[in-house]
């Protein structure tokens, strides 16, 4: 187990945002974490687990014990007749995680591509885009205990998936780390081409059965068209949940904004678009110090080069109180903050 001290988090977090780790351990295997569990001092501290740090906004130094995990491994657990079984390291990268399936002939995780982060963190926020979420192609994980050292089965309804939501940012935050996500692939493989620019494709290019690698391209030029690349613009993906509200409340709206975006749910609500709501109060490409709105997405907060957490935080509060004067709705923070 290697314990490093006063470690730089700002190469640590795709918002770049300067914070310093007090102390900071690398878990490469399980045996590292039952280390840490049985470790005189480490082992009652608190803790922090850091995966690809994409979706936290560091606004201080972080006290609790950083645990980055950096565990590695990807492989066919079985070929079902109805599914591809398989299963990747909570360290691997999702990007290349999703393209090697891909090219493996292992189909289904096509439209969560791009998507910055690591395996391990996919299931803590139900990682979700272009009408797949991480919980329609989930099959169980295995993680650590950090009070018993022991590794347990999770399976999807112990991990209680929700919309950018499980167990893992509630009862078991800070508690259990994730290190090894089997996935379950469907065979036949199916296309899901139901998200409004995905069917814009379809309707483009008259590919109504578009092969997986074509939807992957679709998808990985839809995000590079409307969403910052963290390796050249530090981000954390959407800023905000998108809120969801009674038909009463959206009809309300309607009446005074007829063009907003919005999607009817299956349960009667109402989902309505973030960055649609932040756009209408005029925000689009705006900053409170070097932290902006990008301009091509709303929802979409970026680090202009030496934005500091706090100026993150405040540029936030404004939305959020505009978003709340403008149309009494109060936009949910999507990223954990620190
Ligand atoms: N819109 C605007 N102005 C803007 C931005 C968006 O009017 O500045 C409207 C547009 O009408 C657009 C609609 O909002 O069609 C929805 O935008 P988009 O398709 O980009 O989706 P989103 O609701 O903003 C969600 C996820 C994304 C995911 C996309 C695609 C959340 C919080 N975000 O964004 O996930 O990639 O759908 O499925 O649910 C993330 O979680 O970090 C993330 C990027």
């Amino acid at each position: 187990m290697q314990i490093e001290a006063a470690v730089s988090l700002q190469p640590y977090n795709t918002f770049a945002l300067p914070a310093v780790a007090r102390t900071l351990i690398r878990i490469t295997g399980e045996a590292d974490v039952r280390a840490v569990v049985n470790h005189p001092k480490f082992g009652t501290a608190s803790k922090f687990i850091l995966g690809g740090g994409s979706n936290i906004v560091l606004t201080r130094d972080v006290q609790p014990l950083v645990l980055k995990v950096e565990l590695k491994g990807r492989r066919l657990v079985e070929e079902q007749p109805r599914a591809y079984i398989v299963e990747a390291g909570a360290g691997e990268p999702w990007p290349e995680f999703v393209a090697w399936t891909l090219a493996q002939g292992w189909p289904g995780l096509e439209n969560l591509a791009l998507i910055p982060g690591t395996v391990g963190a996919a299931p803590v926020q139900n990682i979700g885009a272009y009408g797949v979420e991480l919980q329609d192609r989930f099959e169980s994980l295995d993680a650590v205990d950090l009070m018993t050292g022991r590794t347990v089965t999770l399976t999807a309804a112990m991990c209680r998936f929700g919309y950018r939501n499980s167990v893992f940012k509630g009862a078991l935050a800070g508690k259990s780390v994730i290190v090894r996500v089997r996935f379950r692939l469907p065979r036949p493989w199916r296309s899901v081409l139901g998200y409004v620019e995905l069917e814009r494709r379809v309707a483009q290019t008259g590919i109504a059965a578009p092969s997986a690698q074509q939807v992957f391209d679709w998808v990985c030029a839809i995000r590079r068209a409307k969403l910052p690349d963290p390796a050249r613009v530090a981000n954390v993906g959407s800023f905000f949940k998108n809120p969801v509200v009674s038909q009463h409340q959206c009809n309300d709206i309607i009446g005074r904004d007829p063009e907003i975006v919005h999607y009817p749910l299956p349960d009667g609500t109402v989902k309505l678009a973030a960055g649609w709501l932040i756009a209408a109060c005029g925000w689009k490409g705006k900053s409170i110090g070097r932290a902006s709105v990008y301009d091509k997405h709303a929802l979409v907060l970026v680090n202009q080069g030496g934005a500091s957490g706090a100026e993150v935080v405040t540029l936030a509060r404004a939305i959020q109180e505009s978003v709340y004067g403008r149309f009494g709705i109060r936009l949910e923070p999507e990223p954990v903050v620190l």
